[in-house]
């Protein structure tokens, strides 16, 4: 996560525009009058709380994150957006040390590598007669072909050198090897070999689509351990990773709910079957930060537990202990306290499901795909939950049976933060027990045992905002595999243009030139998604006013740390092979074309969303609103469309190959 990613999660948009405009619930989202320009009758500016973004659908027609707003509500640079929301987002910016060249490049080099190498064991499984058995394993496990590349699982051979001579050839150092956990030294002969023999290969992506580890599943019957993880690195951290969430992130915000299970397994047959919004925590405890990227896109996460780590009733005790020694090695599944506490600081809604004796997600999908929407349907908030487990085969008639279960669920009960539903528990508990509330209330807890550590996590983000893993070299995106959605995602024609705009300012002048002979606005910081990116973007504009040559180093001057940082990365990027600025500048305007098709597409696609909506909700402003967008936003992608087409024939074919000759 980039450091205003950070900031976004921990901040409800909602929150902030409400202290300057006077937000009524539309739906599920938030309507009122838009702060920047004249509006009085209808109200046409809306915060959308899923993802935390903000449009006006009147006059102004702006629309943008959590920065973008507070910039142009406040007139604050970007500088100081970051500086105040940071501030309030408890998050601090670390004036760190320049990240030099060498140190980005070797990053950009790693994150080529692990694409290249679950390319590699792709391959591998699908053609290589060594991988016969593990495609028939998992065709016993009924995944389909379908479920095969969209998670790019792979094979790697029973060997062990394979993998390593393969990258050495390609020109990797075993050194690189090592870093990218794909090959693992005797620390006491100083023997190096193939992390991975004979393991079905799973590909593990952080949020944004980028390979950061695998997980390897044995092929032997008992073999130990059944998966064998990428070790521990800046990219692979299981506690900051969830595995699923690229491919999961639309259908969890469609479905407003996340099912969180526990193995790569469950959510590859739960997406196979149709069931989207799954993804895996990968058999740790489950962690804040883990739920905060989640919280993106929605506010309510189910729970789905096997019944081994939920069902005994020790579990609340063990639990306790596990706090108390904080051994590394005893596994906290579920840790009811945890979540009471999640839940009160993340404002979410969570809730647990425990799978039938003896079964996980995986199997029950297999057997009966009917009975997952069931069991989901059936989820307890967490503190039900553990009442009903805890009184489960309690013996009514043993008085000192019930205060100790109640002494287990008390603490717990405490610890909610919202005052009626606090009581509704003290209710329920009471209710459960068959006492009288009275009594209940009088029961004394035996002392809270010292906490010396907390599991949970500081506010301090402990990457550094420069930190974050580069993005996979381009020339390593998959040629098969894992779907990635448009051809070249937005994201990354946007970088792309930047540092060619980096590179030679003049470009700019000439992008815009062609975008209005086919009809099209200039490139504004509006265009481009990331918040550093619009703050570079307005920042080259300012440069090119003031003076006709502008260089990297000036640039570099007048921005701030994180822009830098951001600045850095651009500058790592595959340069176009291409010297002239003709021809460079037309790949450029059909970039531009198409991230901005891309984003309207997207819109329209929102917008019949929430007119379906709002006539159900029978939301009539709002309805006339999307109803107005809905005959507009289609004239948008007809015009862009035909820029697309005005461009010249040849021009647009030389930029088409020169676009799919480099991403
Ligand atoms: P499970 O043991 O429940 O595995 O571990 P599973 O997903 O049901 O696997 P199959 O169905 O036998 O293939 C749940 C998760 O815990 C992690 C993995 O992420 C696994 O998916 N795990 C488990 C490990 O990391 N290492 C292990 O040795 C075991
Ligand atoms: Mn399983």
């Amino acid at each position: 996560m980039t450091v205003t990613e950070e900031i976004k999660s921990r901040l409800d948009i909602v929150d902030i525009v409400s202290e300057s405009v006077s937000l009524r619930r539309s739906g599920r989202n938030y309507a009122g009058f838009c702060p920047f320009h004249q509006n009085t009758r209808t109200p046409a500016f809306f915060v959308f709380p899923e993802t935390q973004t903000w449009r006006c659908f009147g006059a102004c027609a702006e629309g943008g994150d959590l920065f973008s707003y507070v910039m142009k509500k406040e007139g604050w640079e970007f500088k100081e957006a970051l500086k105040n929301m940071a501030q309030r987002a408890g998050v601090t910016l670390e004036e760190e040390k320049p990240v030099n060249k060498e140190v980005q490049k070797a990053q950009n080099k790693q994150a080529g590598l692990l694409q290249a190498a679950s390319d590699y064991f792709n391959q591998l499984f699908l053609y290589a007669p060594q991988a016969e058995e593990a495609r028939q394993y998992v065709a016993r496990r009924s995944l389909n072909e379908d479920t095969i590349a969209h998670f790019a699982i792979g094979f790697a051979l029973d060997s062990w050198d394979a993998c390593r001579s393969h990258f050495n050839m390609q020109g990797y150092s075993d050194q690189e090897l090592l870093a990218a956990g794909l090959l693992t030294e005797n620390p006491d002969k100083g023997t190096k070999y193939d992390r991975f023999r004979n393991r079905l290969m799973i590909p593990i992506r952080d949020v944004d689509g980028r390979i950061v580890g695998f997980g390897a599943r044995t092929l032997e019957k008992d073999g130990i351990p059944k998966y064998l993880n990428s070790p521990q690195t800046d990219l692979f951290d299981k506690s900051h990773l969830l595995y699923g969430l690229d491919s999961a992130k639309r259908a969890i915000r469609e479905a407003r709910q996340a099912v969180i299970v526990e193995g790569y397994m469950d959510v590859m047959q739960a997406w196979q079957a149709g069931f989207q919004n799954v993804v895996a925590q990968m058999g740790t405890a489950l962690t804040e930060h883990q739920l905060r990227m989640l919280k993106r896109y929605t506010k309510q996460f189910i729970l789905a537990l096997d019944a081994d780590a939920a069902g005994a009733k020790a579990t609340l005790r063990s639990l306790q202990v596990a706090r108390e020694t904080l051994d590394r090695d005893v596994e906290v599944k579920f840790d009811a306290h945890g979540l009471v506490h999640h839940e009160g600081r993340l404002q979410a809604d969570i809730r647990v499901i425990t799978m039938p004796e003896g079964k996980d997600p995986d199997n029950i999908i297999q057997e009966n795909p009917e009975d997952w929407p069931k069991l989901v349907a059936q989820a307890k908030p967490v503190v039900a939950y553990v009442i009903s487990v805890a009184t489960a085969d309690l013996d009514m008639n043993d008085a000192k049976a019930k205060t100790a279960v109640a002494q287990q669920v008390l603490p717990l009960i405490k610890d909610i933060q919202d005052p009626i539903e606090r009581d509704h528990y003290w209710q329920l508990l009471a209710r459960t027990l068959r006492i009288d509330e009275r009594a209940l209330r009088q029961i004394r807890l035996p002392q809270p045992p010292q906490r010396t550590v907390r599991r949970e996590e500081t506010a301090v983000p402990t990457k550094k905002p420069g930190g974050q893993p580069a993005k996979t070299s381009w020339a390593a995106v998959p040629k098969k595999g894992v779907s990635s959605g448009s051809p070249i995602a937005s994201d990354m024609r946007q970088a792309d243009f930047l540092q060619h705009a980096i590179r030679s300012p003049q470009i700019i002048v000439r992008v815009n030139q062609k975008l209005q002979e086919c009809g099209q606005g200039q490139v504004v910081d509006g265009d481009f998604l990331m918040a550093e990116d619009r703050a570079i973007m307005r920042q080259m504009y300012q440069l090119i006013a003031d003076s006709p040559v502008v260089t990297i180093d000036e640039l570099w001057d007048s921005l701030e740390q994180t822009l830098q940082n951001r600045l850095k990365f651009l500058l790592t990027l595959p340069q176009s092979p291409e010297t002239e600025l003709e021809r460079i500048s037309d790949t450029l305007v059909l970039s531009v074309l198409d991230w901005r098709l891309a984003k309207v597409r997207l819109l329209l696609s929102e917008v019949k969303h929430l007119l379906r909506e709002a006539q159900t909700e029978g939301d009539v402003e709002a309805l006339a609103i999307y109803t107005q967008q809905l005959k507009e936003l289609p004239l948008a992608v007809l015009q862009l469309n035909k820029a697309r087409d005005s461009m010249s024939a040849t021009s647009r074919r030389r930029a088409e190959d020169a676009m799919n000759g480099r991403y």
